[in-house]
């Protein structure tokens, strides 16, 4: 309560509005669009820092760099608002070497085999940036593209990016909007949307590392999470799927109950050894383009609660194994071993070298459209 009038006041500070500050949970939004530069792009680019605040105090900061969320500010069961995701205080860190914090992803989230493909005949060469294979659309993938801005106002920001026939391999132009939007229910909604003039293959998601107990407050171990998911895509040591669905049957993939995180993390299991943790996918039940609840996870000692909504088959979950103390973040706060997580929903890994695989394929006159949403909610 005391957070939502202080905040309250800070917005009509901000926005230069004169009158009495509504009474907290009645707040209405200011119309205005809080947008600040975020410094420059080695190539003089400049980004920008939106930030959207909800109903109830609730907060949101997005950047055109990368399409990146930059913070997530959301009560936990005491009202107390903290910052759910990991990232930087300015742009100069996302410059910098970081694992895509906040980022949209493309246009291949995850791994394809040996940077190569095959479609129509005609073979594909990508950029080898994981090994011998392809991560995360490569190079400079669209986590290091400065977005246009299509369109912002006080609770939604659309991002465009044209991506050139041929960056980093692909073909054809991939004309993408990512639509941002930080509703009254404290849920941050994701809608994508992309175009081509050529055959092609398209895979986009976000990167964000969620914390529930704060950014750099600790481990993820204690969260607790449910995935709605059957079965799951094993990998080899190199985390390319062998083309396997594969059934739970008591392994420690089995999110369908409430599992800590940390319970079964380090079972001597060969999945979580190639993965140094979890970093699977995880194919999702239900009808892939439906929105549906897919996941759940609770972080007992703040009572906050995310639930992940997807229109996408699959989701990679994974839990920060690669992130080792190097990287300093937020506030200073330094991220160790398995201080974030990630739910990224998307199509399979390595979807285009695996006809059983749901399709990844684009085509000209067709729309790619997906949503995934993650809303904030406390238990007790
Ligand atoms: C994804 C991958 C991981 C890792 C991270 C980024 O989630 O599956 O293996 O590459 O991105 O560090």
């Amino acid at each position: 309560m005391r957070y939502g009038f202080a905040t309250g006041a800070v917005a009509l500070v901000l926005f230069g509005i004169v009158g009495c500050t509504p009474p907290a949970q009645q707040q209405r939004r200011t119309e205005a669009v809080d947008k600040r530069d975020f410094g420059k792009t080695a190539a003089g680019e400049p980004a920008e820092l939106y930030t959207f605040k909800n109903a109830n105090g609730a907060e949101a900061a997005i950047t055109n760099y990368g399409g990146r969320v930059v913070s997530l500010k959301v009560p936990d069961r005491a009202g107390t608002i903290g910052d759910v995701v990991l990232g930087f205080d300015s742009l100069d860190g996302y410059l910098s070497p970081n694992p895509y914090f906040g980022a949209i992803v493309g246009r291949y989230g995850n791994r394809i085999a040996k940077g190569r493909f095959t479609l129509n005949g005609a073979v594909y060469k990508l950029a080898q940036n994981n090994g011998e294979n392809h991560l995360h659309g490569g190079i400079k993938g669209f986590d290091k593209a400065v977005w246009k801005i299509r369109a912002a106002d006080a609770r939604s920001l659309e991002l465009n990016y044209l991506s050139r026939d041929g960056e980093e391999g692909y073909p054809g132009n991939l004309d993408t909007t990512v639509k941002y939007t930080w509703t009254d229910h404290n849920e941050l909604r994701i809608e994508y949307s992309a175009t081509t003039d050529k055959d092609t293959v398209v895979n986009l998601t976000n990167h964000s590392y969620f914390n529930l107990a704060g950014q750099g407050q600790g481990d993820i171990l204690g969260h607790q999470v449910t995935i709605n998911a059957d079965r799951f895509t094993p990998v080899d040591q190199g985390l390319i799927p062998a083309g396997e669905l594969r059934g739970f049957a008591g392994s420690p993939f089995d999110f369908r109950q409430p599992h800590a995180i940390g319970e079964r993390i380090g079972a001597a299991d060969e999945q979580l050894t190639f993965g140094k943790g979890y970093d699977h996918n995880f194919v999702l039940n239900g009808a892939a383009g439906t929105l549906r609840v897919v996941a759940r996870v609770t972080e007992p000692g703040s009572g906050r609660v995310m639930e992940v909504l997807t229109t996408q088959p699959g989701m990679q979950f994974y839990t920060g194994n690669f992130l080792d103390g190097t990287l300093r973040g937020k506030g200073g706060k330094v991220y160790r071993h398995r201080y974030g997580f990630c739910m990224e929903t998307q199509h399979f890994p390595d979807s285009p070298n695996h006809p059983n695989f749901p399709s990844v394929v684009l085509k000209p006159g067709e729309r790619y459209q997906t949503t995934t949403v993650y809303r904030f909610s406390t238990a007790r």
